[in-house]
């Protein structure tokens, strides 16, 4: 089994798009161990709980430091010996020196595509509100591995959604969900799996 740890912040309708994949049979050989949630208050721990997967809370708000708090998330995930880390909609900034120690073994999903309306400040809805702004036709997500700066490291998988008239960027950002996120992060997760297992 490939095993996966996911940390979440918010509703986890990443999260839910995963567990359905792997449930469905779609992502096969995988197993999501665990559920790190920043917020005690996360939608998404409820969803892990009702699939029967191990959630539990790491505040940030707990330790002293982004050091400090990186090193917990990783004597966590290191316990677990999980494969691969996904940051579905993880909002806390992570310590460079955890980012380095899981290079190459932990992504992310953004909703924009990057390098257009990403960085610091940029999460939620608020690449939503600034391509509405800028006036942009076609947006989309991106899963990318992580480095140490923000939305920043190589491209995994893209897809283009189109910005129609009179969106709000709540409407916009439930397409960009629909029509991209809850597709190329389960997609991305089973090809590095495939590749993991296979070789
Ligand atoms: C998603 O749109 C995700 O791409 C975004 O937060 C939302 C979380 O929704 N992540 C970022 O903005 C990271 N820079 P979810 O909790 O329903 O998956």
């Amino acid at each position: 089994m490939f095993k996966i740890g996911i940390l979440v912040s918010g509703g986890g309708s990443n999260l839910q798009a995963i567990i359905d994949r792997i449930e469905d049979g779609t992502l096969k050989d995988c197993q999501i161990v665990s559920v790190v949630s920043s917020n005690p208050e996360a939608y998404a721990l409820e969803r892990a709980s009702k699939h029967g997967i191990p959630g539990l809370c790491i505040p940030r708000k707990g330790y002293a430091d982004s050091k400090a708090y990186g090193e917990a998330l990783a004597a966590h995930f290191d316990a677990l010996q999980v494969d691969l880390i996904v940051l579905a909609g993880f909002l806390t900034i992570l310590d460079a020196a955890f980012v380095e120690k899981y290079k190459g073994r932990m992504i992310n999903v953004h909703p924009s595509l990057i390098p257009s309306f990403c960085g610091p400040g940029f999460y939620g809805l608020r690449p939503h509100i600034a391509a509405l702004e800028y006036g942009v036709k076609v947006t989309g997500a991106t899963v990318h591995y992580v480095d140490p700066e923000v939305d920043a490291g190589p491209i995994i998988a893209q897809k283009a959604v189109y910005v129609q008239e009179g969106d709000t960027p709540e409407v916009l950002q439930r397409r960009v969900m629909e029509e991209a996120e809850w597709k190329i992060l389960p997609e991305a997760i089973g090809k590095i799996s495939q590749a993991h297992i296979g070789g």
